[in-house]
């Protein structure tokens, strides 16, 4: 695992930014595995800039998203099919034919995972997957637990995470209750993992996940096991880390 210390927020953002660019360059046809939240706001900003000056292509790109709430269709504005609409797909070349979120809609929940879980694999999962992570340490929506789940599921999301999401809606009542999610076994199928990690909200998880037990209690924690993490977290991020001296 490569730990990146970042400045500020808009440190992390540029970095997360060129990394995936080299991505892309690399691989015109990667599959990008994406996520959604505060924090990839601005990797997705600079991506769009990058794209606008000419200087990446994503015409052969594919992505998959890892999660959106269950209820929610992808043309209401908390979705997560509209947050990647309108922060980035909208804004590159992307043929959106080639964009997948999990259907918020599906009739029969068994059978959307089923099938999310069965086009990830047809993709030998993702070339490079984009991580946030909770405050509970929760990657995708896979909530502390007594397991870690491998495939991609239905799943009733936290008090904790339905507390933080409520920022984004009228009310906490609005917040939907449950989720479709990349399992665990999903997201490390990627074959490289780039997790971004801002503000002092964060530091408990970054330090429990990366320097703490491998626990389903902190799923962040199974990345440990990962061979190729690339995490870039700011200072604030990175505080509890430093200040218990495991990080210099
Ligand atoms: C989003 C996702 C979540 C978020 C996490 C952090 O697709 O899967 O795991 O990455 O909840 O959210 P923010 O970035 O809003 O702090």
């Amino acid at each position: 695992m490569r730990i990146i210390e970042a400045k500020d927020y808009a440190d992390m953002s540029k970095k997360a930014s060129e990394i995936i660019s080299a991505k892309v360059l690399l691989t015109p046809n990667c599959v990008l595995g994406l996520a959604t939240g505060s924090t990839p706001i601005g990797t997705y900003e600079h991506l769009v800039k990058k794209y606008q000056s000419g200087d990446l292509d994503f015409s052969n790109v594919r992505s998959i998203n890892l999660d959106e709430y269950k209820g929610l269709s992808g043309d209401h504005d908390q979705s997560y099919r509209y947050f990647m609409d309108t922060h980035f797909f909208n804004h590159v070349n992307i043929d959106k034919a080639n964009t997948f979120v999990p259907n918020g809609l599906a009739k029969d929940s068994d059978t959307a995972c089923a099938e999310y879980n069965a086009l990830i694999e047809s993709f030998h999962g993702a070339d490079l997957q984009l991580l946030g992570i909770g405050g509970n340490g929760h990657i995708g929506f896979n909530e502390p637990s007594d397991e870690f789940k491998k495939g991609v599921h239905c799943v009733k999301l936290a008090e904790s995470t339905i507390k933080a999401n409520a920022r984004f809606f009228e009310s906490e009542e609005d917040v939907p209750k449950y989720a479709y999610t990349m399992g665990i076994g999903n997201i490390m199928s990627a074959k490289t993992i780039l997790l971004l990690a801002s503000g002092t909200a964060k530091a408990q998880a970054v330090y429990d996940s990366f320097f703490g037990a491998i626990t389903p209690k902190v799923q962040g924690s199974i990345l440990q096991l990962h061979p190729d993490v690339i995490v870039i977290a700011d200072q604030d991020a990175l505080s509890i880390a430093k200040e218990k001296g495991v990080l210099v």
